[in-house]
């Protein structure tokens, strides 16, 4: 039963296992991070799991994380993976349903939408968002009550991104019918997928008729904004309708509308899952929201003026709290890679053959005592550069790993090829909806620290464990917290 006797001496070493196929599947489906952090204290930060009948490689630390997400084009390959469950959901000829160069110039077109003006449009619209819908919200009718989070945030998110990204004619179809049909398009991302996207089961029915429906609606959008010869709006929809690939080719409406969908799709689960932890870690520690409710009397003044983009900036202690919660919570716990040729480890004996998919899991490095004191404690302060104490190594060891820049085709994205922090990745594939996702967390958590005080139901400074059941992370469910309005007339 040595396993290690059939192993290529090549190969890194393979995380123990009874049964051939399923491998680790379920010890690593139940808790990923403690998977990770189990089998690397065991092998080191290279180790090989069967994942559903997969050799999988893992390679954790700066140096795994920047060996696969830094990968080169002719090494590693993430469209391999990931298409078969996000074409059936996205549609054709975007994201993984083309050849990575089109997608890089994909990407370069979505990022140049997001810009400081677009982001100068967006607060105020993401404000009002958020306080009309605690007006309207039954939940939160009079001076205090208990509520279960994650749905509500759930709705803001969908709520904010889909009025500031796609305008409000769409938004406003969120309260309707988009709704479930964005659901069913959700059910494509379920893990199961991965092997059973084929399948002609209920969900995926549903999952198809909601990817032509939601298509077909964007689609009349583009026809109807072109024929009215609209001249200079700012919104991501008609950036790309005047976008044109290099080699000449205007992008063509059906894959505006199926980046439309992947833009939603891709910042909805990451932002609203994160927004859930941020509101859940607040309700633990009122003292920190009571800290962020002053930085805003502080910067802004006492009669807390209308949020505007610039000022963001102005606090800190705002933009640490979403750092310090990716750092815990980050919604992406797991990137994987095909291998396209053998590949080399450097630095270890390591050659990972075609076979393997590599799996990179920045949350490791992320939780690693060597880089964050007490990497469990959940401290925004620890993100503080003016303090002499330790924990500011955290801004330290992320501001170095961010001066090395790199143009994969997408504009300059930092390489983080040392950063033991990247809850956004690093290379060809890093995140593009960055900024915007900052943009749209600090005005929420600005607006929702100006109306409630939060706290546990027991009063006590827990946090409620994680549900790794679908492809991203969130908090597991009901996560109930009690809240108070601030103002009391
Ligand atoms: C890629 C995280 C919000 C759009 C990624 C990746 C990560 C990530 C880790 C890399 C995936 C890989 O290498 O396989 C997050 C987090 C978010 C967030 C933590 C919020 C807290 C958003 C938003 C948008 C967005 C709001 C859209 C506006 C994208 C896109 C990619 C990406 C287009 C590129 C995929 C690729 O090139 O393969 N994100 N994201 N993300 N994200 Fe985000």
């Amino acid at each position: 039963l040595n396993q290690s006797l059939f192993k290529n001496s090549n190969e890194p070493p393979v995380v123990f296992h009874w049964f051939p196929v399923i491998g680790s599947t379920v010890t690593y489906g139940m808790d990923p991070p403690r998977f990770f952090k189990e089998n690397r204290e065991k092998y080191g930060d290279v180790f090989t799991f069967v994942l559903l009948g997969r050799k999988t490689t893992v390679c954790v630390g700066p140096a795994g994380n920047d060996f696969i997400l830094n990968g080169k084009i002719r090494d590693v390959n993430a469209e391999e993976i990931y298409t078969v469950l996000t074409t059936p959901v996205f549609g054709k000829d975007v994201v993984y349903d083309c050849p990575n160069s089109k997608l890089m110039e994909q990407k370069k077109f979505m990022k140049i939408a997001l810009t400081t003006e677009a982001f100068r449009q967006y607060v105020p619209i993401i404000s009002d968002e958020v306080t009309s819908y605690f007006k309207r919200t039954a939940a939160f009718k009079g001076q205090s009550g208990e509520v279960d989070i994650p749905p509500k945030m759930a709705e803001i998110t969908i709520f904010t991104a889909s009025h500031a990204l796609q305008g409000k004619a769409i938004r406003d179809q969120f309260d309707e019918s988009l709704a479930a049909l964005y659901h069913d398009l959700d059910m494509g991302f379920s893990p199961i997928n991965f092997s059973l996207h084929w399948a002609p089961l209920p969900w995926n029915n549903r999952r198809d008729h909601a990817q032509r429906t939601v298509a077909k609606l964007y689609m009349d959008t583009i026809k109807r904004r072109r024929a009215g010869g609209e001249k200079d709006a700012q919104d991501m929809m008609f950036h790309l309708m005047n976008s044109t690939y290099k080699n000449g080719v205007q992008v063509p409406d059906h894959e505006i509308a199926h980046m439309m969908i992947a833009l939603l799709m891709a910042g909805q689960h990451s932002s609203s899952s994160t927004s859930s932890w941020i509101m859940l870690r607040l309700a633990a520690r009122p003292d920190i929201m009571e800290e962020l409710y002053q930085e805003q009397v502080r910067e802004l003044g006492p009669d807390l003026p209308p949020l505007q983009y610039e000022d963001l900036a102005k606090l800190p202690l705002h933009g640490a709290i979403i750092k310090e919660t990716l750092r815990l919570n980050a919604p992406i716990h797991s990137i994987m890679r095909a291998v396209k040729q053998p590949l080399a480890i450097p630095g270890t004996k390591y050659v990972i053959p075609t076979s393997h998919v590599l799996m990179s899991a920045p949350g490791v490095s992320a939780s690693d005592p060597n880089f964050f004191p007490n990497p469990e404690v959940w401290d925004p302060h620890r993100w503080e550069k003016d303090s002499t104490n330790a924990p500011t190594m955290a801004a330290r060891v992320v501001d170095e790993a961010d001066e090395e820049k790199i143009d994969y085709g997408y504009g300059l994205v930092s390489k983080g090829g040392k950063s033991p922090y990247l809850p956004f990745g690093a290379g060809r594939h890093r995140c593009i909806g960055e900024q915007f996702a900052n943009v749209q967390l600090q005005t929420i958590v600005a607006e929702v620290v100006r109306l409630f005080k939060f706290r546990n139901i027991d009063g006590s400074n827990d946090v409620i464990g994680t549900d790794y059941q679908s492809l991203f992370s969130r908090p597991l469910e009901p996560a109930r917290i009690h809240w108070e309005r601030r103002d009391q007339s």
